[in-house]
């Protein structure tokens, strides 16, 4: 997580006009899918980023409204214009998991563990078996997607927020300054952050709560809850 956020710093210091506006939610996807990608699955979506992102935008324009398909149940085989064009992009998500999947069936040897292993390896409490392949994909994409659209958007409202109420921006810099000027940033100190933590919670739910009243205005489905197994190859 270090890493690649000082990766992103790096990134912003050496822009050649510091003055420059920049898309903060993008380059907060960025960082979490990398974190993802690396502390989930050992780096191994890191080349597909650029490809995943461009493709989510595609699904979630499309599937992530709510249409008279989604309000009558149809099956998801019925290819309605919103199923036609996200069809493409489902199609390269599976790809990219469906490959990694692969290449760590063939590696059975490997050494490090993590989740990506785990559930391939996880037996069923009652019959005993592993998950096969393609139950092995879902879960990946779910925990891909889950896991980092969610916090990269939650990052870019955190410092809409701050750039919003000065005072309060003051008052987290002054205390992450005092909780972090004697060493790393190591999980443990997150805790002494009292300010900066109950602040964020509070203005974010906040806006979680105007943002549901606002997807429901608009008959917009919340990103989050899109349903993976569309992405099924039946
Ligand atoms: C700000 C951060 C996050 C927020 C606000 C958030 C929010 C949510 C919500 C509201 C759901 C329920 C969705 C539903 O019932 O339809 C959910 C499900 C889930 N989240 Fe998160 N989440 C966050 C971060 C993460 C992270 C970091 C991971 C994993 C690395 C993760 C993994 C999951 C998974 C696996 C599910 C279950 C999805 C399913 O059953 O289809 N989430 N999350």
């Amino acid at each position: 997580m270090r890493h690649a956020t000082e990766a992103m710093v790096e990134r912003w210091r050496d822009r050649d006009e510091i003055s420059t506006p920049m898309d903060l939610a993008s380059e907060f996807q960025r960082l979490t899918y990398e974190i993802v990608s690396r502390t989930v699955f050992s780096g191994a979506l890191d080349d597909d980023r650029v490809r995943v992102h461009a493709n989510m935008a595609i699904y979630f324009d499309t599937l992530g409204r709510i249409d008279l398909a989604s309000v009558i149940n149809l099956p998801t085989w019925v290819p309605t214009p919103a199923n036609r064009r996200a069809r493409p992009a489902l199609k390269v998500f599976r790809g990219v998991v469906d490959r990694v999947v692969a290449a760590r069936v063939a590696d059975a040897d490997r050494k490090v563990v993590d989740l990506l292993d785990r559930l391939m390896r996880a037996p069923d409490p009652t019959t005993g078996e592993t998950l096969p392949p393609d139950a092995v994909s879902d879960n990946m994409l779910t925990f891909l997607a889950a896991g980092h659209e969610t916090t990269g958007n939650a990052l870019a409202w955190i410092l809409y927020l701050l750039a919003l109420y000065p005072g309060s921006e003051s008052a987290v810099l002054e205390e992450m300054a005092a909780v972090f000027e004697r060493g790393p940033m190591m999980r443990e100190r997150f805790d002494r952050l009292v300010f900066t933590r109950a602040w964020s919670t509070r203005r974010c739910g906040s806006i979680r709560r105007r943002r549901s009243s606002a997807a429901r205005r608009s008959k917009t489905t919340p990103s989050w809850s899109i349903r993976w197994r569309q992405g099924r190859r039946s």
